[in-house]
């Protein structure tokens, strides 16, 4: 039987209700661990991945950081693998994030830093992996298993395991996100993905951009972009674009900006301004607001607390990454060269 190009991929895309559902059942896990880090106080926390599953882990910090007051670091896992740093991890909670659990650089990274001294937990579509057997505590992120090279229903897993694990530790017992699957459903419908698919078909490089919460979505979104169809897709914070990348745009450099609820989107204020002004070809992933010169809009469902909105919007997203690369005759179930577990130290 032959399989449809990218069949695997759009497979796993649409499972991300249930995947979400079952996470938001079975909160045991996440409960328990939570409990263990509210007992050991941290006062510093790390976060260590690689590709998409950094993408979630950036979430991660955004959250801890504002809703918890503790200050987060993006670990560069070279510094304990390549270098051989033994750095002072006591009141540090180390927190690796990968779908897969079997990144090797991830595995001896989180293993050095048990051993010097922080508080280590595996958040993982893999409970039986190398990485889960290297931390003390575990997070099984329950997404069921993902074939597809380009990671899609483990990242919003990954996303609503990480934010159930920071709910609990604050106190809370994760019902605002109940919603959540409903949401999922409704981005899966968003209309238009085809037809801005067919407009980027011939665009060699383009640019995503957003801030705040997110600002991972326009990470991930151009991760997506690059590995399924090709493009070469750059991200910037809606900040960081003014002070010197908005020289790249012109009407050969389609934009995508994602414009989530809440604080974050408002601050994409200046920037879809300053973009519009630059006669961009500009996408919009949310609510434009005002912003004159905008070619597309891609709605997104309304009434998302700005804190999980990132679970929904990459949707569109990840569905306008498959639609582009079979557009572009690619198939994203292979993407070249890529394969799903990718061994760095
Ligand atoms: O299994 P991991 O989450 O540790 O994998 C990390 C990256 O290799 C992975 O996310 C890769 O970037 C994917 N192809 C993204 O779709």
């Amino acid at each position: 039987m032959i399989t449809p190009v990218g069949e695997q991929m759009a497979r796993e895309i649409a499972e991300q209700p249930p995947a979400l559902s079952r996470l938001l059942h079975d909160t045991a896990q996440v409960r328990e661990v939570a409990r263990r880090i509210r007992e050991a106080r941290p006062r510093f926390v790390v976060l260590a991945a690689r590709g998409t599953s950094d993408h979630a882990a950036l979430y991660a910090k955004y959250l801890i950081e504002i809703s918890l007051g503790l200050p987060v670091g993006l670990a560069s896992p070279s510094t304990l693998t390549v270098y051989g740093a033994r750095p002072h991890l006591n009141d540090v909670l180390w927190v690796a994030v990968s779908q897969s659990g079997g990144s090797p650089d991830l595995v001896r990274s989180t293993e050095t830093a048990r051993a010097c001294g922080a508080l280590t937990v595996a958040v993982t579509n893999a409970p039986d992996s190398p990485l889960a057997a290297a931390a003390e505590l575990g997070v099984d992120v329950l997404a069921g298993p993902e074939r597809a090279v380009a990671a899609t229903k483990t990242y919003t897993s990954q996303l609503l395991a990480l934010w159930l694990l920071v709910d609990h530790w604050r106190g809370g017992d994760g019902r605002t996100a109940a919603g959540l699957p409903d949401h999922v459903g409704s981005a899966l419908d968003t209309p238009g993905i085809d037809g801005l698919a067919s407009r980027l078909r011939f665009a060699p490089s383009l640019i995503c951009t957003a801030r705040g919460y997110s600002y991972p979505t326009a990470r991930e979104a151009a991760l997506k972009l690059m590995e399924t169809s090709y493009v070469a897709a750059q991200a910037f914070s809606g900040a960081d674009l003014l002070h010197g990348p908005l020289a790249l745009v012109d009407a050969d450099r389609p934009v995508l900006a994602v414009v989530g609820p809440g604080d974050g989107g408002r601050a994409m204020a200046p920037t879809l301004e300053r973009l519009a002004a630059q006669r961009a070809e500009l996408t919009v992933i949310g609510d434009p607001a005002g912003v004159p010169d905008v070619h597309t809009v891609v709605p997104l469902p309304a009434d998302i607390p700005e804190e999980l909105s990132p679970i929904v919007e990459i949707v569109p997203l990840q569905r306008l990454a498959h639609r582009l690369a079979v557009t572009r005759q690619h198939d994203p179930d292979a993407p070249r060269g890529l394969a799903k577990v990718t061994s760095t130290i």
